[in-house]
């Protein structure tokens, strides 16, 4: 006993007996038994237990740090305007507020953007956008910040307003004077010359993210120019460079650090930017914490949402629907700035081909530019709305033909492996196609013929009641398309004990990439995952990173942290052979323990031996996804490692005397490759859908003619709920990824969202049973456009 220690206390053993302990016969040899939360386990995520108890923290549950300010953005009250004068001070003289920050203390760059240089943090002269943040109150509270900000006095000269696509194009407002396009072929002559030729227009709503955690960032200066910032940001690197930029410093002078998102779903790619900036520049200024919360209403407003589309086809087919050429015109709503519209709208283009071969395709984009909030990235990044697009176009085909459009769409894919027709309008060739096994697996699973059947005889029975399916397959391409952003880093620690610590520059938003990365160290040293430590993205620890988005969170960071405990293993396992004698290379990690021949020692005691030796424990893991390339300015290469893929089938029904309708039953099979965690993909693929049937169905977003938006809170716009939910089965392909991948896993994230366009199609199907003509139903699908697209089926006014 030590003499010191007060009656009652735990007897702590002297220090000399511990260590004599530990060191007790380190090389027994050992039993190797399974480790739990391996590659490919269903491991539960690791913050679920927490989020469910209210234990997982968010920036707003950091106790605060003393002296802690709060923010608000003062906005433009018009959508466009010219600002000739603010009087701000009854907004000084408001209860509880220290400063009130214009463009004119910035002290660095006045830019929010996340390259193209067009953003203002704070606007200056001209108004672009209903609620732009102009100016921004420092108070006391985040409650009196936000009732300051509303005693301003505006002096505006107020302009016109580009709202919709259709003002943009009647005004020729476009980011580009022509539009990107991508050709392969001739499709004039082949539109012309063909059997049969179908002009046809959709319209594809936007989207608002509706992330649970609203845009939040925490400011605390630091020493000299120092500052550190805690953002609900997808992309700490951006947040990193931002700030400096704002400040005037260099990179090394911000840290950014994030634990988990609130769900970001694209919404936190950049629009993090400016509540970042805003925190940082007022905690400098006056050299206290400070932080910024956007109400859910001032989020809706001011932040961007997926883009809206309006899509122009004309299309030549045969007589079996197979397509022979095709131009589309796709133009979306990109908002008063570039931000991420460049590539949302390439992937829009990306994807104008689905699964299906077009022989000679023309597809232009037009990106127009308009006085509203500047739209950005939304799971699936464009690929949706072009990928939507063309499964209505599949639907219009069939109609037109009187088949079933599961027919036209099989007649259509690319061909398998090896065949003939696999080259896509940018001209990379599609080598993984499984669809011609996935979709007759999902009918089956389905029982899509028989049920297409009872619909039928359904639908020729109720007059007033009508059903509708459709199954619709997803190919989606997986990569960055700016080739250079197909990177990560990752920085592993073990420690003496045998725990390790694992970071990566990859962040978590709910999709389980945390506990995927923790699977695959566990993996690597063989050790339980519970012995792996989760800790939060940070600049610091991981430098120079790409957004989390893509989907490609853990094929770039499960590689890097496979990478970097692939180091550490390699100077392990020749201890571990000096130790124990035989060959390092021949030195194997399995199940809690590291084998030469026949003798083991347990990792921990190993990990204690290497310190012994003086063997560093630690390493930094980088990976750059290979064979990869894009010529832009040709509209040619190969901007994607792999294809995911998917199908889902779904059945509706709708009233016809409302319009309303429910979403009866969903059967999902989704390749996920060789999948890393089934539990969390599972979810994944679960959640998507419902993410992109609410987009396509309910979720509208209604602007007034002069750019204000009227949906910016829950009680106007509708995101489905549980109860909107069908009844779904989900199966995963079995197949492994055929590229080398962490794992043989494929990117899970966004491709199952655009699943939920069977559950629009079986809508449309649904009104195509009331009447002889095509429903021409766009999205989203509200119960006033399904009234109106059956009273179009039926030939009939509205
Ligand atoms: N899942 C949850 N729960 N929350 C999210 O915000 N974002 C999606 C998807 N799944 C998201 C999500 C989007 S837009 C992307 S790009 C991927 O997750 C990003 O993570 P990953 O690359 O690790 O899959
Ligand atoms: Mo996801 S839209 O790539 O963040």
């Amino acid at each position: 006993m030590s003499h010191d220690a007060s009656a009652g206390a735990a007897p702590t053993p002297p220090k000399d007996i511990r260590e004599r302990a530990d060191r007790a016969d380190p090389l027994k040899d050992g039993e190797a038994r399974p480790i739990t939360g391996g590659a490919h386990a269903p491991q539960i995520h690791d913050s679920a237990v927490k989020q469910v108890q209210g234990a997982a923290s968010y920036i707003d549950d950091i106790p605060a740090p003393a002296g802690c300010l709060h923010i608000a953005f003062g906005g433009s009250p018009v959508a466009h305007g010219r600002l000739r004068s603010v009087n701000l001070d009854a907004v000084r003289a408001a209860e509880g507020v220290v400063a009130v920050l214009t463009a004119a203390d910035i002290p660095g760059r006045n830019d929010c953007s996340t390259a193209a240089g067009d953003e203002e943090l704070l606007a200056t002269e001209t108004l672009h956008y209903h609620m732009q943040p102009v100016f921004a109150v420092v108070a006391t509270s985040h409650l009196l910040a936000r009732r300051a900000a509303r005693l301003a006095e505006w002096d505006v000269e107020e302009l016109p307003a580009l709202v919709s696509v259709a003002d943009a194009v009647a005004a020729q407002s476009f980011f580009d004077p022509e539009p990107y396009a991508f050709l392969k072929g001739d499709p004039a002559p082949a539109l012309a010359a063909a059997p049969h030729r179908l002009k046809g227009r959709v319209e594809i709503g936007g989207q608002e993210h509706f992330y649970l955690e609203t845009q939040i960032a925490l400011a605390i200066p630091g020493e000299d120019m120092d500052v550190k910032v805690h953002s609900s940001t997808q992309h700490p690197t951006e947040i990193q460079h931002k700030v400096a930029e704002v400040l005037g410093t260099p990179y090394n002078a911000v840290e950014v650090e994030v634990r988990r998102m609130g769900g970001g779903f694209g919404g936190k790619e950049s629009q993090g930017n400016a509540p970042a900036q805003i925190a940082a520049v007022a905690a400098k200024a006056l050299n206290r914490p400070v932080k910024i919360r956007y109400d859910r209403d001032d989020d809706m407003s001011i932040t961007g949402k997926r883009h809206d589309f309006v899509v122009d086809y004309d299309v030549a087919f045969d007589d079996a629907g197979r397509i022979e050429a095709v131009i589309y015109d796709q133009y979306a709503r990109c908002g008063w700035s570039m931000d991420l519209s460049l590539p949302v709208c390439d992937r829009a283009m990306f994807h104008a081909d689905n699964a299906y071969y077009l022989p000679h395709a023309r597809i232009n984009s037009y990106r127009c530019r308009t006085n509203t909030c500047s739209n950005t990235a939304f799971r699936g990044f464009g690929g949706p709305q072009g990928l939507a697009a063309c499964e209505r176009m599949m639907d219009h085909i069939a109609h037109v033909l009187g088949k079933d459009p599961l027919e036209v769409r099989k007649a259509n894919l690319y061909d398998r492996p090896g065949g003939a027709r696999v080259e896509t309008p940018y001209g990379m060739e599609v080598k993984d196609n499984i669809l011609h096994e996935l979709i007759p697996a999902l009918e089956e699973q389905a029982g899509y013929a028989a049920r297409r059947e009872e619909i039928a005889a359904f639908n020729a029975r109720s007059k007033h009641l009508k059903k509708g399916i459709a199954l619709t397959p997803v190919k989606f391409g997986i990569s960055f398309t700016l080739t250079h952003m197909n990177q990560a880093a990752a920085l592993v620690h073990v420690y003496t004990d045998g725990s390790i610590h694992l970071n990566h520059g990859g962040t978590e938003m709910g999709q389980g990439l945390f506990v995927k990365c923790a699977q695959v160290a566990a993996e690597a040293f063989q050790v339980d995952v519970d012995r792996i430590k989760i800790t939060p993205t940070n600049t610091g620890k991981a430098a120079n990173t790409s957004p989390t988005a893509a989907s490609s969170g853990t094929d770039v960071n499960g590689m890097a942290t496979l990478n970097a405990c692939e180091a550490i293993k390699a100077r392990m396992a020749a201890h571990a052979a000096a130790l124990l004698g035989g060959d390092a290379e021949a030195v194997e990690f399995r199940g809690g323990r590291v084998f030469s021949g026949a003798r083991s020692i347990a990792f921990a005691d190993l990990a204690k031996q290497c310190w012994m030796a003086r063997i560093h424990l630690s390493s930094t893991g980088h990976y750059a996804t290979p064979d990869i390339h894009w010529d832009r300015p040709a509209g040619k290469g190969k901007p994607f490692y792999y294809f995911a893929y998917g199908a889902a089938v779904t059945e509706a029904a709708v009233d016809l005397f409302t319009g309303e309708y429910r979403l009866t039953r969903a059967h999902i099979l989704h390749d996920a490759g060789r999948s890393l965690n089934p539990a969390v993909d599972l979810g994944q693929i679960e959640g998507a859908y419902v993410q992109g049937a609410g987009w396509l169905t309910t979720e509208e977003l209604v602007w007034d003619p002069k750019g204000r938006l009227w949906t910016h809170a829950p009680s106007t716009y509708k995101i489905p709920t549980a109860s909107d939910r069908p009844a779904m089965e989900i199966r995963l392909w079995h197949e492994d990824n055929p590229r080398p991948t962490i794992h043989k896993s494929k990117a899970v994230g966004e491709p199952p969202l655009m699943l939920g366009v069977s559950a629009w199609l079986a809508l449309s199907d649904a009104c195509a049973a009331c009447g002889p003509n095509y429903p021409d139903l766009s999205a989203p699908a509200t119960p006033e456009r399904v009234l109106a697209a059956i009273a179009r089926a039926k030939g009939t006014e509205w």
